[in-house]
């Protein structure tokens, strides 16, 4: 599994002032999907973007884009980020009480439907709820912010929840403190998703730490 992890660069660390170059610069760079932190200032204390901006960058890049939702309430955004154009919509179990109906409307507008647990979030939260999975993000740093050192914890969720997935066809992403040493830890415990901001975007040499992640991730032995 190591050997196939996606790496989602998030651009919550890109230059919000040239967003459409960014994208196109870590597509270029050879990354797998496109992470999109949308944060409200009432779930997470934080506020970044909508879906006018996701509809601006969808035509800079092919590749799937990523949408995690920070938000409560969800339920009423949903279709607009639908139709901004995600890929896969990524709603917080924790931001609101009917998680099952906001994952069969994700996947009523046509989009895979993701998941997210914060970090004190047991895994026990998605058992009923699996089979309406494409994707499980976890959390591996409080939501809010980039930058934030990975939660080691989170190392024992990961493989849970690899364990609940079982033969699902269900994406299992990591977000939040990843850098190369990290993305070797998630790898092992069986993550295929890796979402990266600080450590992709720092220095500017977008490809090489592209490389240098996806490599850690995949000198794991399974
Ligand atoms: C945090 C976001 C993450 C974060 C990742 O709330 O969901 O995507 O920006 O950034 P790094 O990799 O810098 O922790
Ligand atoms: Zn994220």
């Amino acid at each position: 599994m190591s050997a196939d992890v996606l790496i989602a660069p998030s651009i919550l660390s890109a230059d919000f002032a040239k967003l459409g170059e960014e994208v196109r610069a870590i597509d270029q760079a050879g990354c797998d999907w496109v992470h999109v932190d949308v944060m409200d200032g009432h779930f997470v204390p934080n506020i970044t973007i909508g879906p006018g901006v996701v509809a601006a960058i969808r035509p800079h890049t092919k590749k799937p884009l990523d949408v995690h939702l920070m938000i409560a309430p969800v339920d009423p955004y949903i279709e607009a980020f639908a139709k901004a154009g995600s890929d896969i919509i990524t709603v917080h179990a924790e931001a609101g009480p009917h998680l099952d109906r906001s994952l069969q409307l994700i996947r009523s507008l046509g989009k895979k439907a993701g998941v997210s647990l914060t970090p004190h979030t047991h895994e026990s939260t998605i058992q009923y709820v699996l089979d309406r999975l494409d994707l499980v993000l976890v959390m591996t740093v409080n939501p809010g912010f980039g930058g934030q050192a990975f939660i080691p914890a989170m190392a024992d969720k990961i493989a849970a929840i690899r364990q609940m997935i079982g033969n699902r066809p269900i994406h299992l992403e990591v977000d939040g403190g990843v850098n190369p040493a990290m993305a070797a830890v998630c790898a092992r415990a069986g993550a295929d998703v890796l979402v990266a901001g600080n450590a992709v975007f720092q220095g500017g040499k977008y490809a090489e730490n592209i490389k240098a992640i996806r490599t850690a991730a995949a000198t794991v032995a399974v």
